[in-house]
């Protein structure tokens, strides 16, 4: 048998992976959206991030909904029957906790499950189903910040929105508006919107849960590097770039870099393109924009809802607001 390497298949290039790299590293500063850290392996790696010692935003969480889910619902129902609709659903795994409370008040619940990610979804339903009997997972693939349709509910329903985990705080302020608008729009008067938000705290706080010491989050930032070398075959070298995670205090956001430690040049083979890092050149990679008290609530009651209660955990750190879509 011959050991002669047969010629590589050629690279199936994803046409919207390539434009924003080369736009974003061709840019001054560099940057890359958060959106390329979640392949297969940027997903289990965000996983394993919720579970770390330092990453306290879904553990605390997770805690407000056990202590206030049944309160959060029975506001949210107002008597009427609830559907669930979660907004970048994932595994819906702290979903569970408001699923049950939710089945207290009712026998079947309709869980619509939102996610770019089928895969996601299908691990979800398999769970939910065998899981809380009485749910009913209706899956829809899409990507909801491009703006969705959502069917109308049944007579006697009142939707919930989750749109829960700090999610939107990975966007800019004006595409967290747009993206609030664009749910109120699918809504009617009456209807909820659970919105999880992560609080300012003490630098050191935020700091070590996005550079915790076992490193995973390091991983999960250097992904986009991984990336890039498998689906564009660039030719990063992982060890030259440092993960950063940096509290930038005036525009109260976390933010995620990759700082080049030498002065390099890295190849796109696959876009026969090349682009020069100096030494100490970073790519921002992600902003996590963290919120005082209040502004959840100003920023719900600008896009059309009114403010129907706010739950925090012992320490202040995190909260979850339910606004309820005002009459226009
Ligand atoms: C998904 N998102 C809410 C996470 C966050 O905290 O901003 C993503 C993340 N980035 C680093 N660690 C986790």
């Amino acid at each position: 048998m011959s050991l002669a390497a047969s010629p590589a298949a050629p690279l199936q290039i994803d046409e919207q992976l390539a434009r924003v790299a080369q736009s974003g590293l061709a840019s001054r500063p560099k940057t890359l959206p958060p959106w390329l850290f979640y392949d297969e392996a940027g997903s289990e790696l965000f996983e394993q991030i919720t579970e770390l010692p330092e990453y306290y935003l879904t553990r605390t969480e997770r805690s407000i909904f056990e202590r206030h889910a049944s309160e959060m619902v029975r506001l949210a129902a107002g008597g009427s029957r609830l559907r669930f609709t979660e907004l970048g659903a994932g595994s819906a795994e702290k979903t569970h906790v408001l699923m049950k409370a939710a089945l207290a008040l009712q026998n079947q619940l309709v869980f619509e499950a939102v996610d770019v990610s089928a895969t996601a979804l299908l691990v979800a339903q398999a769970r939910i189903e065998r899981e809380i009997p009485g749910v009913h997972a209706a899956l829809l693939e899409m990507d909801y910040t491009n703006g969705f349709e959502l069917e109308a509910c049944d007579r006697g329903e009142r939707r919930l929105v989750l749109y829960i985990g700090s999610s939107i705080g990975n966007f800019e302020p004006e595409e967290s508006a747009r993206i609030l608008h664009k749910v109120r729009r699918q809504l009617d008067p009456g209807d909820g919107l659970l919105l999880g938000v992560d609080l300012v705290k003490d630098k050191s706080a935020l700091q070590a849960a996005y550079d915790d010491a076992a490193g995973v989050t390091a991983a999960f930032n250097k992904n986009m590097l991984v990336r890039m070398n498998r689906e564009l075959a660039a030719d990063f070298d992982l060890d030259r770039f440092l993960h950063r995670a940096l509290w930038n205090n005036t525009m109260s956001r976390m933010e995620m870099h990759l700082e080049s430690c030498v002065d390099q040049c890295v190849r796109f083979a696959a876009l026969d393109w090349e682009v020069e890092f100096a030494a100490g050149e970073s790519i921002h990679t992600e902003n996590s924009y963290k919120y005082r008290p209040g502004d959840a609530e100003a920023m719900l009651a600008a896009e059309g809802f009114a403010c129907a209660g706010t739950w925090t955990d012992e320490r202040g750190w995190f909260e979850v607001v339910l606004g309820q879509a005002s009459s226009r």
